[in-house]
């Protein structure tokens, strides 16, 4: 690969300085995988080699690599303004791009904050919920409830009413006043299931066990994402997030998703509001919001909620909230080019029609090596590994890596395989996947 049409090539090799994320940095120092290029379905890695993206990047590049399109509203809006204030300031895309997401959700959820990340997006959420309470007079409801296994991103907020063990034992007592229902997840159940479990509506009944122990004058809000991906694809048994609606009706409480894995066509609609036809309060999201290509998030409130702050503010700031970055103009214009590819070229739509020849691809590699489970909704898949004795996450890593080395890339975490592809994948693309996890399933111990 010339490196010399790169501004950085002076220490290629150095791999020091940079602290990763979510990554086991010994590990990877040692064996670095670096990519250098993406077009499409497809990352170029720096020595050269095609690696298939199983996974949109992070569940992220719904349209694929590399669209021109969304690359040129970027060169043209840099060129034209590359920042303006995003306090008591404004610039015509941010407006326009609120008004089309607006139109593409559901429902009276039309109402847009910009953020710059799914963390953010969630942080903003249990913001404005506790405001909206506050603002109504209803100070007492403070308490926010997540679910456990959910995700919703590492700040304090996110991290709180997340239930991951390891995202949360290093921080401290985190936000005070939270708690968090039961998650849905029951293989003795739902083991092998196709799209939703009829097992396990009846777990949203959990919110009301919260009720009973913290009087829902205490509580403002509950957050889940209507389809759990970091945690190992978790699919909600039919009538649970109905239920969930329905008790959080009945005690006032707001109902918060998490659309930042599952909005923007994931699972062939929209949103995941429109696919199950439960309508939250508030949603979160961010990744396909750009197709990844500049990072934004964006948390859609219904009018109920945007009005409630501003028929109690006579004059001045509403909402005392907002990052610096907020509707960024290369965010927004980026967005806007992102929902015309999406909706030029039907993505939404394909993502539907290739669902089930997604599930079959899926299922061939049911009876596998070390498969305990296999799940899917969308274009989504899990494939649940039994945990190798003594040494769990181990199979699941190896996997990655073989599959890696074969020119597939796979997301694990735990030991579940989450798959995600762009969008855009070809039939072909999805045999070569799911070969490619086959194949190294037999190889891995
Ligand atoms: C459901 C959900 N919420 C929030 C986040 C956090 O997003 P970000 O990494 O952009 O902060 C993620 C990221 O995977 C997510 O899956």
């Amino acid at each position: 690969m010339d490196n010399d049409s790169f501004n950085y090539p002076d220490r290629p090799n150095d791999l020091s300085s940079y602290w990763m994320p979510f990554t086991a940095n010994q590990a990877y120092k040692q064996a670095p995988r670096l990519m250098l290029e993406a077009k499409d379905m497809h990352y170029t890695t720096v020595d050269g080699r095609k690696i298939l993206d199983g996974t949109a990047g992070l569940w992220c590049c719904n349209a694929g690599h590399g669209r021109g399109k969304i690359a040129e509203a970027i060169k043209k809006q840099v060129d034209r303004m590359d920042f303006a204030p995003s306090f008591q300031l404004g610039h015509p895309a941010a407006f326009e791009f609120a008004n089309r997401l607006a139109d593409l959700m559901p429902g009276d959820l039309d109402h847009v904050f910009f953020t710059n990340s799914g963390s953010e997006s969630a942080d903003t959420a249990l913001k404005i919920a506790l405001g909206y309470h506050y603002v109504r007079g209803k100070g007492s409801k403070t308490r926010l409830i997540g679910r456990e296994r959910g995700y919703h991103g590492t700040n304090f907020g996110g991290t709180s009413v997340g239930g991951i063990v390891k995202n949360r034992m290093f921080y401290g007592s985190l936000l005070a006043g939270t708690d968090h229902i039961r998650h849905t997840h029951d293989i003795e159940h739902n083991a092998f299931t196709k799209g939703q479990p009829e097992w396990g509506a009846h777990l949203a009944d959990d919110l009301e066990r919260l009720v009973q122990l913290h009087d829902a004058s205490t509580i403002a809000a509950v957050i889940v994402e209507p389809v759990a991906g970091s945690t190992g694809v978790l699919i909600p048994p039919k009538g649970y997030l109905k239920r969930l609606r329905e008790i959080c009706d009945k005690h006032d409480i707001l109902l918060i998703f998490d659309e930042v894995i599952t909005g923007f066509g994931r699972l062939g609609a929209s949103f995941a509001t429109e696919y199950f036809g439960v309508e939250p309060d508030i949603a979160t999201t961010a990744k396909g919001l750009t197709n990844a290509v500049v990072p934004m998030g964006a948390v859609f409130c219904k009018k109920k909620i945007y009005d409630a702050y501003m028929e109690n503010t006579k004059s001045g700031i509403e909402l005392f909230h907002g990052y610096t970055y907020s509707g960024h103009p290369l965010a927004a214009v980026a967005g806007l080019a992102t929902l015309d590819v999406y909706k030029e070229e039907g993505l939404f739509e394909r993502a539907a029609e290739l669902s089930d020849y997604w599930e079959d691809a899926l299922w061939s590699l049911k009876g596998g090596h070390h498969v305990i489970d296999l799940r899917n909704l969308g274009l989504i898949a899990g494939i649940e590994l039994e945990p190798r004795p003594g040494a769990p996450t181990a199979r699941a890593m190896e996997t990655f890596q073989k599959c890696f080395d074969d020119g597939v890339l796979i997301r694990v975490t735990g030991d579940i395989i989450a798959l995600s592809p762009p969008l855009i994948v070809q039939k072909n693309q999805i045999d070569q996947m799911f070969d490619t996890i086959g194949n190294a399933l037999k190889a891995v111990d």
